[in-house]
């Protein structure tokens, strides 16, 4: 059967591929896979979100929920060289590729780890994620409901969605929760949603 791109250890024979990562303020070349999300390029809502969301805060512990092969822990980890970034992962692949890409790009304040290894006392000063649809709705609001509570008072999370894949419901589904959700934009079909806690 095929991997999933949330499969835990991928099967897929490894043939690793570089790819671009060009926005206005950061450009750099990362390592991807097969049986990863996005194995043969920057996905275009990864994308919207480096582009949309505001700068990371300078210091505190960021993350990045799903980080896949680590383009947005890259990018918060070059933004905010004083910040530490938590790249978290089910796919090994996937947290090996983060790892290996933050080395070679010399960004000594990501932390790679499975979800049970983030320090459990962690509050983030911000969370990114492009988050994985298609596990389902259900273990997708369990996912956001676990890591979400972990947010500081006054932080952010950014979160993108296709349009296709139920941006909007899932924005109500968040507003039904008591979270605060801002569209910061909408490009090419995605969404891009600031979430946070009212004030
Ligand atoms: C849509 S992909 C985004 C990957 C990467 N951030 C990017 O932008 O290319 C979602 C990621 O979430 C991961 N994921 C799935 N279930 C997860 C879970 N329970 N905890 C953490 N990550 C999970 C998947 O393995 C996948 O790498």
């Amino acid at each position: 059967m095929a991997d999933h791109y949330f499969t835990a250890t991928p099967s897929s024979i490894s043939q690793p591929s570089a790819v671009e990562l060009h926005l206005p303020d950061v450009q750099m070349t990362l390592m991807t896979d097969r049986g990863v999300f996005s194995g043969s390029r920057v996905d275009p809502g990864t994308l919207a979100l480096l582009r949309e969301c505001a700068l990371p805060p300078a210091e505190g512990d960021l993350l990045d929920l799903g980080c896949g092969y680590g383009p947005v822990a890259c990018v918060l980890a070059r933004r905010s060289p004083g910040a530490t970034v938590w790249a978290t992962d089910v796919n090994s692949r996937a947290l090996e590729l983060t790892g290996a890409n933050a080395a070679a790009l010399r960004l000594a304040n990501v932390r790679t780890a499975l979800p049970h290894e983030v320090p459990a006392g962690t509050v983030f000063s911000g969370i990114w994620s492009n988050p994985p649809i298609r596990v389902g709705k259900d273990a997708l609001h369990e996912l956001l409901s676990v890591w979400m509570e972990r947010l500081a008072p006054g932080a952010s999370a950014w979160l993108v969605v296709n349009r296709h894949l139920g941006s909007d419901s899932l924005a109500a589904w968040l507003v039904g929760r008591g979270w605060e959700v801002r569209r910061a934009a909408s490009k090419s079909g995605y969404r891009v949603l600031e979430v946070r806690r009212p004030t």
